[in-house]
């Protein structure tokens, strides 16, 4: 009986951690060269369903929208007056997260796998390791503009964002396609977003046959 419940109580409390995703450190030396990377970049869609090593993981975040300097809490990607707009989410075949840039964590806010729900290329999307889900958080832009303006600055940061998702991947042997097509019913339902905060993009990395 002791065992049992002390099994049960270790369960849960592995449940409960299991929550969130620390990532483990970013690498920042090595790799692929920057020209090689660029001579690679392409769009590709024959993903095996495998996931992604824990490094790869890592990486993949830090590339999108990580911290690259710590001591001005600045990013990978520039944004307009630093104004940090870009809310990263990620489906895998565990769950829903929202990736923290600072603590390059990711919170998990829906468990199951959700990623065929995302696009209408259902097949393909049920075999990505990761949907990245790219949105920008409107209510930080608190330097005045137009919504039309706040838009433009949004869809360019999200840009830059997904070039180097592109890049990382073409340097590391993983595809990655950019999806205009993602389900526009059920990505922001599924993500419990507001209507200050729009999807700008989606995009597929996956491991390739
Ligand atoms: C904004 C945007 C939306 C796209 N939407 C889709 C899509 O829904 N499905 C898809 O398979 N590819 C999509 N693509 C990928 C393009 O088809 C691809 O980039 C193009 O054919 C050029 O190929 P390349 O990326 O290999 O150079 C999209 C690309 C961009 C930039």
């Amino acid at each position: 009986m002791k065992k049992i419940i002390i099994f049960t109580l270790a369960a849960l409390t592995a449940g409960l951690f299991a929550q969130d995703l620390k990532l483990v450190p970013p690498q920042t030396k090595g790799g692929a060269t920057f020209r090689e990377a660029l001579a690679k970049r392409c769009s590709l869609r024959n993903y095996t369903g495998k996931a992604l090593s824990a490094q790869q993981l890592s990486n993949l975040f830090y590339a999108a929208c990580g911290m690259n300097r710590k001591d001005t809490k600045k990013l990978t990607i520039p944004t307009a007056r630093n104004v940090q707009d870009i809310v990263l989410y990620a489906a895998t075949a565990q769950g829903i997260y929202r990736y923290d840039a600072e603590s390059h964590s990711l919170k998990l806010l829906k468990k199951g796998d959700f990623r065929s729900q995302m696009g209408m290329q259902k097949g393909m999307f049920a075999k990505a390791a990761v949907v990245l889900i790219f949105t920008s958080d409107l209510s930080r832009y608190n330097f005045g503009g137009s919504e039309a303006e706040k838009k433009i600055y949004a869809g360019v940061h999200a840009g830059f964002a997904i070039q180097n998702v592109g890049l990382f991947c073409a340097a590391e042997g993983l595809g990655n396609v950019v999806i205009g097509s993602y389900n526009r019913k059920n990505v922001p339902a599924l993500l419990g977003l507001g209507k200050n905060q729009p999807v700008m993009m989606v995009q597929l990395v996956g491991t390739l046959k």
